[in-house]
């Protein structure tokens, strides 16, 4: 086990890992398991292989977690020759077996790139499941609020006039989130092949853990999760069964503690043109779809 900044990083299978952690010591669990889509740390192409390890998976998540604790589940699609399966739906399928879990939302990130397709719409979104142990837990809306459109609108009549319209400190930020993925020009990009960038998981921490609470990541790969964790004064557990990948994670919160670790918070504009940026023309041909 290697510990930095409050963070336990171990080399080791979930299960193995998962069976270690105290009964209901964890606050916030945020994970993206693998796809079964052929990377280079998949064991398996199976669906039902997915399925499984999800159903052995769930009580273990499931104990480890507080009461009012979170669990998220972050997830994409199974695209094997063009045809595409929601692993969310195959999630919610086996997690639907507990009777201490409640789906709180089905968050859905989107982002501008990936591969383009030809046979269908290019993909350009993955889920994130937010579900609660119980129905008395822990969020802080507050702590993740984002500008309103408005941002000075008041009432301009009726019994209200001259009071703010809107929540002064911003509006919830919706079940949809526009978060850039790590694609090989992102700052955060490392050697790792499917890492999901930071600012997906500070938000989760934000508003579903507690300041000084802890967060566990089963599958951490390159330590996003350890990262956002440490980032926002919580503690974090988590493990990788390749040593390579924990050494990665050590590396880049060895990285934030030095204050040195390029990385992309949440509330970034996504892209402000410079008076210099070219801006692409739309061709004639489009004039009016
Ligand atoms: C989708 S990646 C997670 C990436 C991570 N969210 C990040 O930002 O880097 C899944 C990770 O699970 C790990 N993994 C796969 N099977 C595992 C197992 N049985 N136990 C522990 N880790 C496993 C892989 O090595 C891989 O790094």
């Amino acid at each position: 086990m290697i510990e930095v900044a409050g963070a336990k990083l171990h080399q080791a299978d979930a299960f193995d890992f998962l069976a270690k952690v105290k009964t209901g010591s964890v606050d916030l669990v945020v994970s993206s398991p693998p796809y079964f889509m052929g990377k280079e740390y998949d064991t398996s192409l199976s669906i039902q292989d997915f399925k499984s390890i999800h159903l052995r998976l769930l009580p273990e998540l499931v104990r480890v977690l507080k009461p009012g604790g979170s669990l998220c589940w972050q997830v994409g699609h199974h695209v094997r020759g063009g045809v595409s399966v929601p692993l969310d739906a195959i999630v919610y399928g086996t997690f639907a077996e507990d009777e201490e879990l409640f789906l709180r939302n089905r968050i859905i990130w989107t982002f501008g790139h990936g591969e383009h397709a030809r046979r269908r719409f290019s993909g350009r979104h993955e889920t994130v499941l937010w579900y609660t142990k119980g129905d008395d837990y822990y969020f802080d809306l507050d702590a993740v609020r984002v500008p309103q459109k408005y941002p000075g609108k008041k009432h301009y009549k009726g019994p209200r006039k001259g009071e703010w319209s809107g929540n002064p400190l911003g509006k919830n930020p919706s079940d949809i989130w526009e978060i850039p993925n790590v694609n090989a020009h992102h700052v955060e990009k490392t050697a790792h092949p499917c890492q999901f960038p930071v600012a997906l998981v500070q938000r989760l921490v934000k508003a579903l853990c507690p300041p000084g609470g802890m967060v566990a990541d089963p599958f951490m790969g390159s330590g996003t999760s350890a990262i956002a964790a440490v980032h926002e004064k919580r503690k974090f557990v988590g493990c990788d069964q390749n040593a390579a990948y924990v050494k990665l994670a050590h590396q880049r919160l060895l990285e934030l503690k030095a204050g040195q670790l390029k990385f992309r918070p949440i509330g970034q504009a996504l892209y402000v043109p410079s008076d210099k940026s070219a801006v692409a023309q739309r061709p004639p041909h489009f004039a009016s779809n």
